[in-house]
């Protein structure tokens, strides 16, 4: 019988295709063989061009936009491998997509961060490495052992290194909404900074309104952190606020940078000076105005430690020992 650990694949979704690369390059292995292809009509096949007979696979996909394509795309993925006999599968989903409706917060309203773990669990999915989803409380959502990764010791390494360069000078860190404070408190104890927190109201898709602000600003760098930019609301409207209350200067830092609608023109407002963001999604080339304040975190390694150590049944959380860890 072949040892599960003997063959390591990996194989790209085509939204994740780069990132794959990158892992790829970490893992010194080659990219999985394997074509995706759009009909006419907008179905989607998967076509796996090598041998995956139980061997242990790895398919890095986000679900990001155009959120339904890729999504029924790694459901294909999944189906595909299982009907070639993989002897387990893992999802490797750097963005988990419909995440942020994870409860019923109201009446007559879905759970689609449930449902798309539904979808993922029937497809035959053996196990999900994902990084900083919406809540934590999704890995619940899976009947399947699901490793989450913080990207913190991304942005830590990136930011102590601009503290070594002399920038980062009386540094605050900021959760610009209440379900962001334990990141942003981990954060300000990595870097040595104070912590303040914005009370958000959510109006609309792309409308906030911010509240109070707790903790003060005043001449300080802010250091704002979420797991999120969509359309930007919530870090431009806390950074008006910032700014009112004497904010030097203002970074927006975020793991997934969606940035759809108005981000693109709202982040390119003078309040905020550097936006921060990782590779979890690729970044379209609508966003080519902010490049010059735009900087992009690579999770390329911290996916293919990960993915070692999955294949290998070594521990995920030992990546985190000396850092902030995922949300709990
Ligand atoms: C919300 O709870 C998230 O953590 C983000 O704050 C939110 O998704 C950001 O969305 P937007 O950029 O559209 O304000």
């Amino acid at each position: 019988m072949r040892d599960i650990n003997g063959d390591l694949r990996v194989f790209p979704g085509r939204a994740s295709a780069k990132l794959t690369a990158e892992v790829c390059r970490f893992l010194d292995c080659e990219v999985g063989a394997s074509r995706t292809t759009t009909f006419p009509d907008g179905e989607i096949m998967v076509k796996i061009d090598e041998d995956v007979r139980g061997r242990d696979v790895y398919v890095i996909a986000s679900t990001c936009e155009p959120v339904n394509d890729n999504l029924m795309e790694l459901l294909i993925y999944v189906d595909c491998l299982r009907r070639a006999s993989a002897g387990r599968i893992t999802l490797v989903i750097p963005y988990f997509g419909y995440a942020r409706q994870d409860r019923k917060d109201e009446g007559r309203v879905p759970i689609t961060a449930k449902l798309v773990a539904n979808l993922i669990t029937a497809a035959g999915t053996d196990r999900v490495l994902a990084i900083d989803l919406h809540a934590a409380q999704i890995q619940g959502f899976f009947d399947l052992p699901v490793d989450h990764l913080s990207a913190t010791p991304v942005f830590v390494d990136y930011f102590k290194d601009l503290k070594r360069k002399g920038e980062l000078k009386d540094l605050c860190l900021v959760s610009p909404d209440v379900g962001n404070v334990k990141v942003a408190e981990s954060m300000a104890n990595r870097l040595g900074g104070e912590l303040a927190i914005i009370n958000k109201k959510r109006l609309s898709g792309s409308a906030v309104e911010t509240g109070n602000l707790i903790g003060s600003v005043e001449n300080r760098t802010v250091l704002m952190f979420d797991d999120i930019i969509s359309t930007a609301g919530t870090v431009t409207e806390a950074a008006k606020l910032l700014k009112e209350n004497g904010a030097k200067e203002i970074i927006a830092a975020a793991t997934h940078p969606v940035l759809v609608g108005p981000a693109v023109e709202r982040l390119s407002r003078p309040e905020i000076s550097r936006v921060v963001v990782c590779n979890t999604i690729p970044l379209p080339e609508r966003v080519n105005p902010l490049k010059p304040k735009l900087v992009e975190l690579s999770v390329g390694p911290l996916l293919g430690q990960a993915i070692h150590r999955i294949h290998h049944n070594e521990s995920v959380s030992e990546l985190f020992r000396n850092t902030a860890g995922p949300k709990r």
